[in-house]
């Protein structure tokens, strides 16, 4: 998935040739599952129709402080245009608009939005070459930049004027694999491995039958989705779930019992940075499979069972650069079993759950957790969707990773 699918990218055009692109630019952005909304300076109207740009966005158009054509005449709020956006892209910027920008002035609405825009800033010149490299644009260029904005250079061919040189706008694809890129690499888990387990494991008795639990695997499927998308290398080791990774850079490792998990996580431990280990593992298997199906016989049928590896304990054992989290499921006595639980598997925290809460557990899309650290800090959360609980998981983790 996209970094800038759900994401509101607010497109500022100005009054250059190239403004035509940036029809290709909205459809681009949507396709990529951004909201588009688009700003523009009154003479980019003569390169490019609203009209084309608000049924390509499907977002009414702003070009002026007033809407001129309504006879209650509204006022286009810049202010609230800026703090909409999560992104602001400003292509084509003309030498004019770059101009203004380093100057602060806001004589339109394009400009005075750009004051008020609290994002990231993105902006791609377009212009003839000789007023490229023209030494009060190299300055305003530069001046840009230092305020904080990014500049996607311009590219080198055929320009408006018939003239060769360096002077296009970047083309739309180029702009958008600049942003997605730029977005990524400043992702808080970006360069870091995650580790992580899901769902239940089934441990078998005979050729169909096996002993496992109601885990839906909802909660560690949710964290991975949500790690690959502030940026981290994820493998998730799932064991049987009827879930689907909606997410295609995650790595699935598919793993049926306790034993299986347990191989799977340690091939991936020694160098991930952050192992979450959210599995309901069996803690018992039969301590003999048998290889046919097993009869139905008169009396009573006893399995004997045997421990399976705690494979969170291992991690423990031989933790290094690892931050270690685990789960802990609890009936009673929950806030002190889930301590014991986190010195004794040396974990970094330890996420409980009570069966006791509405809203938590297995099965259900909505969880309610209590963070634990080795500090003894205590952090209790509201009952929340499952993928709002992995968002807190990670953020914790983000803000304790380097710390
Ligand atoms: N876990 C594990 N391997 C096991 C059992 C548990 O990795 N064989 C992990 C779970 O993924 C979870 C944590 O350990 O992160 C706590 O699991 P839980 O079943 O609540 O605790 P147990 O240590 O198994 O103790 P008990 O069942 O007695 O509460």
């Amino acid at each position: 998935m996209s970094v800038l699918s759900g994401k509101k990218v607010l497109l500022g055009v100005t009054a250059g040739i190239a403004a035509y692109k940036s029809t290709y630019l909205v459809r681009l952005f949507i396709k990529e599952g951004a909201e588009v909304k688009v700003v523009m300076t009154p003479s980019a109207k003569e390169f490019v129709t609203p009209l084309t740009l608000s049924t390509l966005s499907k977002n009414e158009v702003f070009s002026s402080f007033t809407n001129e054509d309504d006879d209650n005449a509204q006022w286009n709020n810049h202010v609230e245009l800026g703090l909409w956006a999560d992104y602001f892209v400003i292509a084509p910027a003309t030498a004019n608009t770059l101009s203004k920008m380093a100057q602060g002035q806001s004589d339109n609405l394009l400009v005075a939005t750009y004051l008020s825009a609290k994002c990231p800033v993105y902006i791609a010149p377009a212009m003839d070459l000789d007023m490229y490299k023209h030494p009060s644009t190299l300055e305003t260029l530069s001046k840009l930049e230092s305020f904080g904005n990014t500049i996607i250079p311009a590219e080198h061919g055929e320009l408006a004027s018939g003239l060769i040189g360096k002077g296009r706008m970047a083309e739309p694809e180029s702009i958008v694999v600049f942003l997605e890129k730029d977005i990524s690499d400043q992702l808080p888990l970006k360069g870091k491995k995650v580790l992580i387990t899901a769902g239940p494991t089934y441990e078998a008795i005979d050729p169909v039958r096996f002993i496992g639990n109601h885990s839906s695997g909802k909660m560690g499927y949710a964290i991975a989705e949500t790690a690959a998308n502030l940026g981290a290398e994820v493998v998730l080791v799932s064991g049987p779930t009827s879930l689907s990774m909606e997410e295609p850079s995650v790595h699935v490792i598919r793993v049926a019992s306790a034993k299986e998990m347990y191989n799977a996580v340690h091939e991936h431990y020694s160098n991930c940075d952050v192992a979450i280990l959210s599995a309901a593992v069996a803690d018992y298997r039969p301590k003999t499979v048998a290889s046919e199906k097993i009869k139905k016989k008169e009396g009573e049928l006893t399995i004997e069972l045997e421990k399976t590896e705690d494979i969170l304990a291992s991690l423990g054992k031989t933790k290094q650069q690892q931050f270690l989290v685990g789960f802990a499921l609890e009936t009673q006595n929950e806030l002190e079993n889930a301590k014991t639980k986190l010195e004794k598997k040396n974990l970094d925290l330890i996420v409980l759950n009570s069966l006791n809460d509405k809203g938590a557990g297995f099965g259900t899309d909505t969880n309610k957790v209590t963070f634990i650290t080795r500090d003894n800090k205590v952090t209790p959360f509201q009952v929340k969707d499952k993928k709002e609980v992995a968002y807190d998981i990670l953020q914790h983790i983000i803000d304790h990773l380097d710390a």
